[in-house]
């Protein structure tokens, strides 16, 4: 096994649920960055999601806790909590408990997804989660078939390995066996959300590039937890990758991807089923390279040829932002105790 040198406690937005994983009155159980968690769903609608352990006395919400209303109440002697985390009633006693509060983590749900702002030093959230369309602000969900998923539990990766995919342009031949060859028309690692196209050119047999194909890749990252993509041209497709830490060596791995609808005519049940096979064939790339993902121990430095040189590094500077030292987490321990600078 290859324990990531990198933290596993990154800041950003995570994914930890889809949303029609947690209906109303659901309390849905759940553990990440090494913390019991559950995601309560109140009558309004309105989702939580907090630490797991009661403040009284400790009992496991996610065992036991029932939705009343707009609140969740222990299951060991009826506290209740709201959506704040605050104790708004003990039954047996006229005042609640003010103090105390359990953990609660801003939430979003977008594109069908559940995902948590996760900071180490409790800052509120200084990014946006991306939106799969909203981001590119072109097209909607109704022009695309409905999402079709990949959920994978407790792989040994971590998610930087997922985004460093995005630069990797000599990998799709040997990892997915296609011969594309990316051309990097933008590389936007300024901001906490960054941003790589590429367009696609293909290598013929001859070794020749054929590159009049008008057809790309736009892909957001948005911190290390979620990136999407779209795909332009030849391919109408957008995809959402989700890696979230479960613990100090584990990620759950979450993809989705959209086919767009192809314009009216011809017989629609086909077209769906032709949709549901070229998603398919999209997930099923995804899991070539989850295969190299959980089995990869994290190279630094690594060995970079020329053209690789500015796109890793580029990515990694830009990942440093997210982990709690500013650097990359026990990684920076090490070289510390070493007496390196990193
Ligand atoms: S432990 Fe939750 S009410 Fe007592
Ligand atoms: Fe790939």
């Amino acid at each position: 096994m290859a324990k990531p040198p990198l933290s596993m406690n990154p800041t950003g937005w995570f994914q930890v649920a889809w949303s029609d994983e947690i209906g109303v009155g659901d309390v849905h159980t759940m553990k990440y960055f090494g913390r019991e968690m559950i995601a309560w769903r109140a009558e309004s609608g309105q989702l939580t999601v907090m630490n797991a352990y009661c403040e009284h006395l400790g009992a496991h919400l996610g065992y036991g806790g029932t939705v009343c209303g707009e609140v969740l109440q222990c299951p060991f002697h009826g506290w209740q909590w709201n959506s704040q985390g605050r104790n708004v009633c003990i039954p047996y006693q006229d005042k609640p408990n003010r103090g105390r509060r359990i953990t609660t983590y801003p939430v979003v749900e977008r594109n069908e997804s559940v995902y948590i702002w996760n900071d180490a030093q409790g800052r509120e959230p200084y990014f946006d989660a991306p939106d799969v369309f909203a981001s590119f602000d072109d097209r909607s969900a109704a022009d695309y078939y409905p999402q079709q998923r990949l959920f994978r539990a407790g792989l040994e990766l971590h998610p930087q390995y997922v985004l460093e995919n995005g630069v990797d342009f000599a990998h799709f031949k040997y990892v997915h066996r296609t011969p594309i060859v990316p051309v990097f028309t933008r590389h936007d690692f300024a901001e906490p959300v960054s941003y790589v196209d590429f367009t696609i050119t293909f290598e013929g047999d001859d070794g020749q590039k054929i590159e009049d194909v008008n057809s790309g890749v736009e892909a957001i990252n948005g911190g290390l937890g979620i990136a999407v993509t779209k795909s332009w041209g030849m391919i109408d497709n957008r995809t959402i990758s989700a890696i979230t830490p479960v613990d100090e060596s584990t990620s759950d791995v979450r993809f989705m991807v959209y086919i767009g609808r192809s314009p009216a005519g011809g017989d629609p049940a086909r077209a769906e089923a032709r949709a549901g096979e070229f998603g398919r064939e999209v997930i099923r790339q995804f899991e070539q390279d989850i295969h190299i993902w959980s089995h990869q121990r994290y190279s630094d430095p690594p060995a970079l040829a020329t053209a690789e040189y500015e796109g890793f590094t580029a990515i990694r500077q830009w990942a440093k932002q997210f982990y709690p030292d500013g650097i990359g987490g026990s990684a920076a321990e090490v070289y510390a105790q070493k007496g390196f600078t990193a």
